[in-house]
C-alpha cells in the first residue's frame, strides 16, 4: 500500500506553491523530485564524511569509498546483476549510452555494418550511434512502431542482417509510455549473436527492471529520475563484453601502471571510470535505491498503474483531447494535445495554475514526425502524485479549451 499523505511529507519540494497555487509536478519523466534521506545524505556528506574516494589511506576517503561501493552493490541488487565488476557509474543514461557506442563501436564496428534502434527512441539513444556510424561508415537501421505506439516487432527479423552488430532499444517510451517487450527483443538478437542495449531511463523509476532476467547485454539508467541527484547514472554492462572493450576515457582511476612506453588499465568496473566521480551523488543514489525499496517497487507499480488508467480515462473525455500512445503495456505517462491549441500554449497556462508538465518535442523528434507533429503535452506520474491532482488538471484542461473557443 502507497501512505501518500507520508510519502508527500517526504518530499519537501511538494509543498511549494506555484503562483499562489499548490505545486501539482506531472514532469517526472523529466526528473524527479527528492526525498529528505536524498537531500539528508548529500547534506551529512559535504558537512562531515566529504573525501576523495580510491585514493587516500585516511579516514574519510577510506570511508567515503566504502559507501560509494556498498552503494555499488545496492544498484547489483536492484537490478539483478550477477556482479558488481558489472556495475558501471556514469552521468547519467546520455553518458552511459555514449560509453557503450564509443567503447564498444570502437572494438566492434567497421564500415559496412549496421545498428538497429527503434522509431520510438529519445534523441539520446539515435544521436551517439548516428555519431559512431559517421565515424566508421556504418548505417542506422529503425524498427516502426503502429499508431498506438506498439513496437513493430514482427518487422525485426527482417532488419536484422549478418551485418547488424547490436540493436539498441527502449525498455519505456518517454513520450508513448509502451513498455517494449524487450526481453522477446533481446532473444531474437541472440539467436544471431547480436548484443541488445536497453536503455531504462523510464522504466527503472517505474520499479520495472531485472537484467538477469532480461538477459540484456547493456543496460542503462539516470539516478536523478529515480529520485535521486542528477549528474550520476548508471551503465550495467556483461562482464565478458565490458573486457573486451576498450576505456572510453583516460585518466585517474581507470589505469593500472602508466609509463610512457604502455599503460595498463584497471580491472572492471573502474576501467570506465575515470577521473574523480560523481561519488557523492552515488551514494545519495544509493540512498534513493533504498528508499524505493522500502516503499516497495511492487507497491509502486500497482499504484502508479492506477494512476495511468484513471488519468487515461479521465484525460480521454476531455472533448477534443488525443492521447499519444495507446498500447496495453504502459508506464504512468500521457502525452496528449488538445484540438489543435499548441502544446506551448496549454503548458503556460497550466504553469501560471502551479501545473508542470512538458512541453515540446521531448527529446524525440523523429517520433513526433510519425504523427506529423512538431511538439506535444506529456503528463508524467510518480507515487507521491495523487487522484486529485488529475482531477485538477482536467479542469483546468477544461478551462483552457474554453478559452480557445
Ligand atoms: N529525457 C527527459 C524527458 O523525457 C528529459 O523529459
Amino acid at each position: 500500500m502507497i501512505d501518500i499523505i507520508n510519502i508527500r511529507k517526504y518530499f519537501p519540494i511538494l509543498n511549494a506553491t506555484v503562483y499562489g497555487n499548490p505545486l501539482i509536478y506531472l514532469d517526472n519523466a523529466a526528473t524527479t523530485q527528492k526525498p529528505e534521506c536524498v537531500i539528508q545524505t548529500i547534506d551529512e556528506l559535504y558537512r562531515t564524511g566529504n573525501a576523495n574516494i580510491h585514493r587516500g589511506v585516511h579516514f574519510l576517503s577510506e570511508q567515503c569509498t566504502e559507501k560509494y561501493e556498498q552503494a555499488r552493490e545496492k544498484i547489483r541488487q536492484f537490478i539483478n546483476a550477477e556482479k558488481t565488476s558489472e556495475i558501471i557509474f556514469t552521468s547519467g543514461t546520455t553518458g552511459s549510452i555514449n560509453t557503450v557506442a564509443s567503447s564498444f563501436g570502437e572494438r566492434f564496428v567497421s564500415a559496412g555494418d549496421e545498428i538497429i534502434v527503434s522509431e520510438m527512441e529519445h534523441h539520446s539513444n539515435i544521436v551517439p550511434w548516428q555519431l559512431l556510424c559517421e565515424r566508421k561508415g556504418a548505417t542506422v537501421k529503425i524498427i516502426p512502431f503502429d499508431d498506438k505506439g506498439v513496437l513493430r516487432i514482427d518487422l525485426l527479423d527482417a532488419l536484422i542482417s549478418e551485418r547488424t552488430k547490436i540493436i539498441a532499444v527502449t525498455h519505456a517510451s518517454n513520450v508513448l509510455g509502451t513498455i517494449n517487450p524487450v526481453k522477446e527483443i533481446i532473444a531474437k538478437a541472440h539467436l544471431h549473436n547480436i548484443p541488445v542495449l536497453v536503455d531504462g531511463a523510464q522504466a527503472v523509476p517505474h520499479g520495472i527492471v531485472d537484467v538477469s532476467d532480461l538477459d540484456c547485454d547493456f543496460y542503462t539508467f539516470s539516478g536523478h529520475k529515480i529520485y535521486a541527484p542528477t549528474g550520476i547514472g548508471i551503465l550495467y554492462g556483461k562482464e565478458k563484453l565490458l573486457e573486451q572493450m576498450p576505456p572510453y576515457q583516460g585518466g585517474g582511476d581507470m589505469i593500472s601502471t602508466v609509463t610512457f612506453d604502455k599503460t595498463t588499465y584497471a580491472q572492471l568496473p573502474l576501467k570506465f571510470e575515470a577521473g574523480t566521480l560523481n561519488f557523492i551523488d552515488a551514494i545519495a543514489l544509493g540512498a534513493a535505491i533504498d528508499y524505493v525499496n522500502n516503499i516497495g517497487r511492487q507497491n509502486i507499480i500497482e499504484y502508479e498503474n492506477k494512476l495511468l488508467d484513471y488519468a487515461t480515462q479521465k484525460m480521454s473525455s476531455v472533448e477534443g483531447l488525443k492521447i499519444y500512445g495507446e498500447a496495453n503495456d504502459k508506464v504512468a505517462i500521457v502525452s496528449f494535445l488538445l484540438k489543435d491549441i499548441h502544446h506551448l500554449d496549454t503548458g503556460m497556462i497550466l504553469d501560471k495554475k502551479g501545473i508542470a508538465v512538458r512541453t515540446g518535442t521531448l527529446c524525440t523528434e523523429p517520433l513526433l514526425a510519425h504523427f506529423d507533429k512538431t511538439g506535444m503535452v506529456r503528463a508524467s506520474f510518480a507515487f507521491y502524485n495523487t487522484f486529485d491532482e488529475i482531477d485538477i488538471l482536467c479542469e483546468n484542461l477544461e478551462k483552457i479549451l474554453l478559452m480557445f473557443k
